[in-house]
């Protein structure tokens, strides 16, 4: 099997992880868990979402984190962006990189977005228009690749759909989401397989949530593929208010953990990552939602 030599992830947790939190985390938690991330060596963190907050309040501070950040060079800041509105919005925060974000699923693009798919994709034209003027690489997330909590099983021509939909507006780079985490390796093969039909292999990333504990199967067989870059959150924090029962993201401590076992290159210090995850669970009173950063803080207990 011929393993990627190196991968590239993609921190969510400020932006997905603690969208889905009852607390209010303040800014400046945000913004400290974002100087941890990149203190423990990720090159790409999705820092916030501008979307409404009478949808999803726990963003309502975007631009107050985004002004917090000390950047460090070679880091990508990114942000959700999904209409004009929210780049407008966006753009005054200088992100690296903007996110629209559309689903596989029409029940779930209208009750995460409240429009249907082709709205959507025109509600994202301008957006990548104005991104790709303005210098600002342009990201899409294909939202139930594998299921939806609406409409059940997802076939995955319809995520061939999406991605060529997504091309054809000029967005640069694809993720295909397992939103709700029912995806198993096979499943997610071929969702992968459908958004290749559009993107290169260097352009697609793979974003798995790990309701029912197959996120890091899932993760092995994208790699199998040659897919290198994946969308992790620390403390595995994460959820969609869109998908009732999804759990978060499969943890970046855990990805990293079976990357380094298998010498496959991330430049994350795995230790600084679980001081990370340990940072904002603290925070949210709660032991990290991650097997590996259980076991690396037991060893550093015992
Ligand atoms: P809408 O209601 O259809 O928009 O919302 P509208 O254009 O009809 O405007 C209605 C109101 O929203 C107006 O305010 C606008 O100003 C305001 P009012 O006049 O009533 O006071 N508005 C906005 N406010 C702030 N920022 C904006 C914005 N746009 C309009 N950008 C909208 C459309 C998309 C905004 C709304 O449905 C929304 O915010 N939805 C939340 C979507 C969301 O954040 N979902 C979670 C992230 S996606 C995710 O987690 C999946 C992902 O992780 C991948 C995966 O796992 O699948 C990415
Ligand atoms: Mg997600």
């Amino acid at each position: 099997m011929n393993y990627p030599p190196r991968v590239k992830l993609v921190d969510v947790g400020p932006r997905d992880g603690l969208q889905n939190e009852k607390t209010m985390v303040p800014a400046a938690v945000k913004i400290e868990l974002v100087h941890r991330l990149q203190a423990a060596g990720l090159r790409e963190i999705e820092v916030t979402s501008f979307v409404s907050p009478k949808w999803v309040p726990q963003m309502v501070d975007n631009a107050e984190v985004m002004a917090g950040i000390q950047r460090k060079s070679g880091v990508r800041y990114s942000v959700l962006t999904p209409n004009m509105q929210g780049f407008e919005a966006a753009v005054l925060s200088r992100p690296d990189e903007v996110v629209v974000f559309a689903a596989a699923s029409e029940a779930f693009s209208q009750r995460n977005i409240n429009c249907s798919i082709a709205e959507s994709i025109e509600r994202f034209r301008p957006v990548v228009e104005a991104a790709k003027a303005q210098n600002i690489r342009v990201r899409g997330a294909i939202s139930c690749a594998v299921g939806c909590p609406y409409e059940g099983e997802i076939a995955p021509e319809r995520v061939a759909l999406v991605a060529r939909l997504m091309k054809n507006i000029g967005v640069q780079h694809i993720g295909v989401a397992d939103t709700i985490g029912v995806g198993t390796p096979i499943k997610v093969q071929r969702a992968l397989e459908a958004a290749l039909m559009h993107y290169a292999i260097d352009d697609l990333s793979g974003h798995f949530h790990d309701t029912y504990g197959q996120a890091l199967g899932n993760t092995l067989a994208s790699l199998e593929m040659g897919v290198w870059q994946f969308d992790t959150s620390s403390a595995g924090l994460g959820g969609c208010p869109y998908a009732k029962g999804a759990t978060g993201n499969v943890a970046t401590e855990d990805v990293v953990y079976m990357l380094n076992g298998m010498g496959i290159e991330t430049g994350i210090d795995l230790d600084l990552l679980v001081d990370a995850g340990k940072f904002i669970s603290d925070f949210l009173e709660r032991k990290p939602n991650s097997r590996a950063s259980t076991a690396l803080l037991n060893k550093r207990n015992a």
